[in-house]
Formats: structure tokens, sequence, C-alpha cells
């Protein structure tokens, strides 16, 4: 490329562009006041324009409205115009739940499991998380960020806007380290918001096998404090079920992962009620995960606790999981967040779109209900609802367009279809179909 080229090219990127979606058939998710989630029956309604105009500049929405009240283009300088006629416009799915850096993928165990093995049998025999724990410590950093890219960038295309990665199959100082670095990798490399967790306690490796407590120790003692060091991670995860970690076992690490800087968040009743849910919420989680085995007792506590309940559609879906309460909780007065699970165990899918199908398929979520949980609610889920999940002024730019559809309840209904047009993350075009 001619040098003059280049620099005309570069310096027209570094310019500050604008952005204006004009005819949107629908704008969804438009709250004028700051939110931090919705709950109960709130959810039940999605705030729209219809025929509506949205601006964008410096990476933020600068305004937005009806097209009645339009007083049409004044300074041309650097303006981009996006015409969506018949298409809607909606923030970015903001997926709270992934572990989506990880080596090699696990469709033997998939097999095995249709033949009729359980995912507890298969990890009982070292599959599961400890198969991608051996892989992962095999794979370079490179390797790693390689692959995570390529699934970062098809979520991209699917609607995903913002994205909270785990550690969690390291599962020794230096690979646990080595994730979250790819995880900080991707961070700095993406428009796509990321939050970063340590899930050290995922499982207990082999080594430690029978020393459950000097593993914890080595978690606690000794990667808490790198971790902190090296400001790698955001939140604090633990895998709370029987086999893994227990209630009383969760809570001295989520305490001691607070201490270090970092936020609870629990993988809270999955495979049976397990106590998860409520050791989560006396450590104050942000959220609790899963939730297949949630019973009274914990919607009880959960209450007005200010933690997340999270759901997983995917994971439920791939292991045939009972169907999380859903319904009871939103009727219960809770919020309710969605997230993709994103892994090569539970859920080797990360569409957003695909989640917000089954929750409302399966689980009787409203489509509305099921946008509400995946954008402002799964913001708050990864601390990103100041800036995150909703269509406001000043909030960062990160929405898609969809292609022409009937109406929002067309994007649940059509499961298995990717109807993302356009993806705007920090105000430029990251994906176009
Ligand atoms: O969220 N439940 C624990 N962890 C993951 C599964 C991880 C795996 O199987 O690799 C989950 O489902
Ligand atoms: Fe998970």
């Amino acid at each position: 490329m001619h040098l003059l080229t280049w620099y005309l090219i570069t310096a027209n990127r570094l310019k500050n562009m604008k952005l204006l979606i004009k005819n949107i058939k629908t704008l969804a998710q438009v709250h004028d006041r700051p939110i931090k989630f919705l709950a109960g029956p709130s959810m039940k309604k999605l705030k729209t324009i219809n025929n509506a105009w949205l601006a964008i500049e410096n990476g933020k929405i600068a305004g937005l409205g009806s097209m009645k009240d339009w007083e049409g283009i004044s300074d041309w300088t650097d303006l981009e115009v996006l015409d969506a006629t018949g298409k809607m416009v909606l923030p970015c799915w903001c997926d709270s739940h992934t572990h989506l850096v990880y080596a090699g993928s696990r469709e033997g165990e998939f097999a095995d499991r249709i033949k009729g093995m359980s995912y507890e049998e298969i990890a009982a025999r070292g599959g599961g998380i400890l198969n991608s724990a051996q892989r992962l410590r095999l794979a370079s950093e490179d390797e790693l960020v390689e692959s995570a890219q390529t699934r970062l960038d098809e979520i991209i295309s699917q609607g995903t806007g913002a994205v909270e990665i785990k550690s969690g199959y390291g599962l020794s100082v230096e690979s646990e380290l080595k994730m979250l670095r790819v995880i900080r990798t991707l961070k700095q490399t993406n428009a796509v918001a990321i939050r970063s967790t340590f899930l050290g306690a995922h499982a207990v490796p082999p080594e430690f096998t029978g020393r459950k407590t000097d593993y914890i120790k080595v978690l606690i003692q000794e990667l808490m404090p790198e971790i902190q060091k090296q400001k790698l991670a955001d939140y604090c995860d633990v895998f709370c079920e029987n086999n893994y970690f227990t209630p009383d076992e969760t809570k001295e690490i989520l305490e001691a992962g607070k201490k270090h800087g970092m936020r609870p968040k629990v993988h809270a009743e999955q495979l049976s009620n397990s106590g998860g849910v409520l050791a989560g919420v006396k450590c104050g989680a942000v959220s609790v995960d899963h939730l297949e085995y949630v019973g009274d007792a914990e919607i009880e506590a959960l209450g007005d606790s200010g933690t997340m309940p999270t759901i997983l559609p995917g994971a439920a879906f791939f292991l045939s999981l009972p169907h999380p309460p859903a319904r009871k909780m939103i009727d219960a007065g809770l919020p309710l967040a969605l997230a993709s699970d994103y892994n090569p165990g539970s859920s080797p899918s990360g569409n957003m779109n695909l989640m917000i199908s089954i929750a409302c398929i399966q689980y009787h979520m409203t489509p509305d209900e099921a946008i509400n949980a995946a954008t402002i609610n799964s913001a708050y889920a990864m601390g990103l609802h100041e800036t995150h999940g909703t269509i406001a002024v000043g909030k960062t730019a990160n929405v898609f367009i969809t292609k022409e559809i009937p109406s929002i309840a067309f994007i649940p209904y059509s499961f298995g279809s990717n109807l993302i047009e356009t993806v705007i993350l920090n105000g430029k075009i990251a994906f176009n179909s």
C-alpha cells in the first residue's frame, strides 16, 4: 500500500466518526433514566420507540428519538448514515457467564452422554473439567488467544457486545495465571467489553486428589495475591456442588477473593440443591448462576439481596438438566439474567439469540422478559449496567441492527437463525453480514 493511502486511511480511522441510524422500525430497551436491573413485573415490558433514530458520537450514544420529531442533519462532517427501514435496533447482548478460553473440544464426551453416561460419571472417570484442564495446560498462550478470538468473533457476529470470561481450566498456579493473561490480552485487543473471573475453584486437580484443603490454600495464599498484584481478575467464582466445593469452602474462597479485590460469583444449584445460592447471597455475590435445583429457600434468600439470579439455558439444554424455575423466580418478584455459559463441556455455544429462544420456549419467559434478562440484567451481573445493557444517551454505543423482521418477538421465535445484520461496538461497525 502507498504510504499516503495508508496515512489517509489511518487518519480517517482516528477521526471522530459519527453514526446516524435512521428510520428504525423499533428501537428497543430505551431507558432515559439510569437503571440497575429490572425485577418481577417490571421485566414484562420492553421499552421501545417505533420509527426512531439513534445518533452515535465518540463511541457513545449521543441522541435518540422519534423520526416524527427529527430535525434532519445539520452537520454532515464525518457522518455515516445507516438506513434501518424495517429493522430493529437493540443494545448488544451482555453475556455475563462464559468459559470461552479453552483448548480442544469434548465431542467424545458428548457422544458418550448420548449413549447413556451422565455428566457426573464422565467427570468421575477423569473427563469433564479435568479433561479440558489437561489440554489447556499443554496449550501456549498464543494458541489460546487465537482460538478464543475466533469464538469472540463468532459471538460478536451474533450480537454480543459484552462478555464475562472465566479461568478454571488451568487449576495450577502457572496455568490459571496463563488463562487470566489470555483474558487480559483479549480485553486489550477487542472492542467488545470483557470482564474476567478467577475460577480456580472449578474442580480439584489430580495432583491434589484427597487434599482439597491444600488446593484451597494454593488458591488463597499463592494465586489470589498474584492475581491482585497483576490486576488479572474482576470477579472470583466457585463451582459449589457435590464432589466439587462445599458451601463452607465456597464462602471461604469468596471471602478471600473479596479481600483480594474480586467480587463474588457462584456456580450454584446446577446438578443438585447444594447450598451455592445461600453461600453466594451471604457473601454478597453479584450473581448466582445455573439454578436448576433452586427451591423456595433460595428464592426467599435472593429476595432483594442485590444478587442477580442468572440462568444458563445452553448448559441445561445440552446436559438435559431439569429446567430452572425461571417463571417462579420472576413471579416471586426476583430479577433474572440470562447468559450462555459458553464452554466445551456443557454449552459449546455462545449464541445469545439461542439462549433467549430456549428461555422463551422451555422456561415460559416472554420475549420481552428474556430480552430484559439478556441485556440490562446480565449487564448488572457483570458490573456493566452503568455503561451497557440499555439504549440511553451517554452509554457505550454497543448496539446491533437486525435484518428486516416483523417484530421484536420474531427474534426468539426464529430460533436457530441469525437475524443480526450489523453490530456496532464503541460506535464503530464491528460486523456486517
Ligand atoms: O458452567 N458447572 C461447572 N462448570 C461449567 C462446565 C465446565 C465443563 O464441563 O467444562 C458449567 O457448566
Ligand atoms: Fe459455567
